[in-house]
């Protein structure tokens, strides 16, 4: 579905993501790790189109998206979540989902259609029906999370890129947010999610890639991972993942 080769992005000096090679499989989980800094948020803002990249090429369903801007990107079934907050504070939470899915799609639907679809997609992430008309700036943290997940499912996407979804979620909340995640992937879309928790990223993905300094050092099952040499010396020995 997602082939990465020789993904580069130089910021100023400093080598972000450096000739990164991945792929993401139909109806798969991949989870992406690595220490603060690696280039995790960069790869998923390369890969959705916010940023360009300096090189390589990015195949999604067999096309060449390389070099694509977002909102295309977005319309060839590839979605991001973002922090809603910032964006909308003063739309409710069910407007928020409403304009992804009347601008995420490629044939916008009527305002009529666009809530009948936002309403079922809010109920699919168990976002409370009964705060779908409060403003976003007055959401909770785990609201917030499920208002992101509907927003990015409003343009009915094929691969799904999640930037550190649990963070600020408590244990009970993070494994309610990893069977939405199974969920969503069961429903035929693929996923590529941003992980500090190493018990989250081994219970739901199928493959781990690991960058570390912008360069992958690791891919393959989640055990075959954690015990690669390089990444316990780089990554899981200092760490309080788990
Ligand atoms: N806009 C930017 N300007 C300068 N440096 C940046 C910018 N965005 C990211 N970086 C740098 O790129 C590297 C990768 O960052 P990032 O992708 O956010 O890592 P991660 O998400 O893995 O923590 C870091 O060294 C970071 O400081
Ligand atoms: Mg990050």
């Amino acid at each position: 579905m997602l082939r990465l080769s020789g993904v580069t992005k130089q910021i100023g000096g400093l080598t972000a993501v450096n000739r990164v090679d991945m792929r993401v499989d139909n109806d798969q989980i991949v989870g992406l790790v690595g220490p603060n800094g690696a280039g995790k948020t960069t790869l998923l803002n390369i890969i959705s189109g916010i940023l360009p990249l300096t090189a390589g090429t990015i195949e999604f369903c067999g096309k060449d998206i390389t070099g694509m801007k977002a909102d295309r990107i977005c319309h060839k079934g590839i979605a991001k979540t973002f922090q809603i907050a910032e964006s909308f504070p003063n739309l409710s939470a069910q407007q928020c989902v409403m304009i992804g899915v009347l601008f995420g799609n490629h044939n916008a639907p009527s305002m009529r259609e666009a809530e009948k679809t936002a309403i079922g997609i809010m109920e699919e992430v168990n976002f409370p029906p009964e705060k779908a008309a409060t403003l976003t700036r007055n959401l909770n943290v785990v609201e917030l999370k499920r208002l992101q997940l509907a927003r990015a499912l409003a343009s009915n996407p094929k691969l799904l890129l999640l930037d550190e979804l649990t963070t600020g979620l408590n244990p009970k909340e993070s494994r309610e947010a990893v069977e939405l995640i199974r969920k969503i992937r069961d429903r035929g879309t693929s996923i590529l999610i941003i992980e500090h928790v190493m018990s989250v990223i081994m219970g739901v993905s199928d493959r781990i890639v690991v960058l570390d300094h912008g360069e992958k050092i690791a891919d393959g099952r989640p055990y075959e991972v954690v015990n690669n040499q390089r990444v316990i010396d780089t990554y899981l020995g200092d760490i309080d993942a788990f």
